[in-house]
C-alpha cells in the first residue's frame, strides 16, 4: 500500500559533475507514496562529487544515520549513479543500520571502465587504457572516479592501487571483511536497476554486478568471483531471494531518476 507512514525513503543522489534534476524523483516518490516521508541528502554536488569516496562515505553515513535514528522502524535507501557505490559502502560500514530496501539506480557497483563525458572532464586527453596509471599509481585516492575505476587489463594494479572498490566488494581480503559482510546483510532487499542505453556506466551491466573479463567480455553477476566466493554477502542475499534486477532499455544515464516508467516498473513496488 501507499499509506505506510512508518517507512521513510532516503533518496541519495550524487553524481559525477552532476547538475541534474534531483528533485524529480523526490516528487515522484511523494506522489506515489503521499504518506511516506522522503528525504533527499544533498552533499557533494557538482565538482565536489569528485571528492574521494571514503571522505564522501563518511559524511553521507552521518547524514543517513541521523535519518535512521529518527526512523526506528527502518528506511529505504534509493541511490543514483555514484551514489549507489557510496550507499554500498555506507551499508557495509554501518553496524546498526536499519535499511530495509537498498535500491541502486544505474550505479557502477562492479566498477567502471569506459570513456564518458565525465571521465573526459576529469581526465582531459586521457585514454581509458591509460587511466589506470593515474588512478592506481598517481592521484588515485584524490578523485572519486578512481575509487571505482576497474581496468580489466590491469587486475593486479587494481587490487593493489585501488583502495575503495576492491575492499567494498571483498576482492582484496581485509580484517573487517566479515563485519562488513554482516552489516551489508542487514538489508532485506537489494534492487538493481540499469540498462543497455545508459551511455555512461560501462559496461552497463555493472549496475547489476556484471563486469568485463580480461577480453572485455561481460561476465554476469553470478559468475563473478566476488559472487562465487560470497566475499561481501551478495550470494547469500541472492540465495535468500532478495536480489531483484530490473533492466530497462531506452534510458540514458541522466534520465533514470526522472523517468516515470522506470519508477513504476522498477521502484514503486519496493517503497512500501
Ligand atoms: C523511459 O523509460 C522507458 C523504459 O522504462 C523507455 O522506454 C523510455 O524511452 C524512457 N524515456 C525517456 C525519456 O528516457
Amino acid at each position: 500500500t501507499c499509506s505506510n507512514i512508518n517507512v521513510k525513503i532516503n533518496v541519495l543522489l550524487t553524481h559525477i559533475l552532476g547538475l541534474f534534476l534531483i528533485h524529480v524523483l523526490f516528487l515522484i516518490c511523494i506522489q506515489a507514496h503521499p504518506d511516506t516521508e522522503v528525504h533527499t541528502i544533498s552533499l557533494y554536488n557538482g565538482l565536489k562529487s569528485l571528492m574521494p569516496l571514503w571522505v564522501q562515505v563518511q559524511n553521507f553515513r552521518k547524514a543517513i544515520e541521523e535519518i535512521m535514528n529518527q526512523s526506528p522502524e527502518g528506511v529505504h535507501l534509493l541511490c543514483f549513479s555514484q551514489g549507489g557505490v557510496i550507499c554500498r559502502a555506507v551499508l557495509s560500514t554501518s553496524p546498526n543500520h536499519n535499511v530495509h530496501t537498498f535500491i541502486a539506480l544505474s550505479s557502477p557497483l562492479a566498477g567502471q571502465y569506459g570513456e564518458t563525458d565525465y571521465l573526459m572532464k576529469a581526465f582531459p586527453n586521457c585514454l581509458k587504457e591509460l587511466v589506470y596509471l593515474v588512478c592506481y599509481h598517481g592521484m588515485g585516492p584524490e578523485i572519486s572516479i578512481c575509487d571505482y575505476w576497474n581496468d580489466p587489463h590491469h587486475r593486479a594494479d587494481y587490487l593493489r592501487g585501488n583502495t575503495f572498490l576492491p575492499l567494498i566488494n571483498g576482492e582484496k581480503p581485509h580484517k573487517l571483511m566479515k563485519d562488513w559482510r554482516e552489516n551489508f546483510l542487514r538489508i532485506k532487499k537489494m534492487v538493481l536497476i540499469g540498462g543497455p542505453d545508459d551511455g555512461v556506466i560501462t559496461p552497463w551491466q555493472s549496475s547489476h554486478y556484471g563486469f568485463y573479463d580480461a577480453s572485455e567480455d561481460v561476465v554476469e553477476m553470478r559468475n563473478q568471483e566476488f559472487y562465487k566466493r560470497d566475499t561481501f554477502g551478495l550470494r547469500t542475499l541472492d540465495a535468500r531471494g532478495d536480489v531483484s534486477m530490473c533492466v530497462q532499455s531506452g534510458v540514458e544515464h541522466t534520465k533514470w531518476h526522472s523517468n516515470i516508467t522506470v519508477f513504476n516498473n522498477c521502484i514503486k513496488k519496493w517503497l512500501i
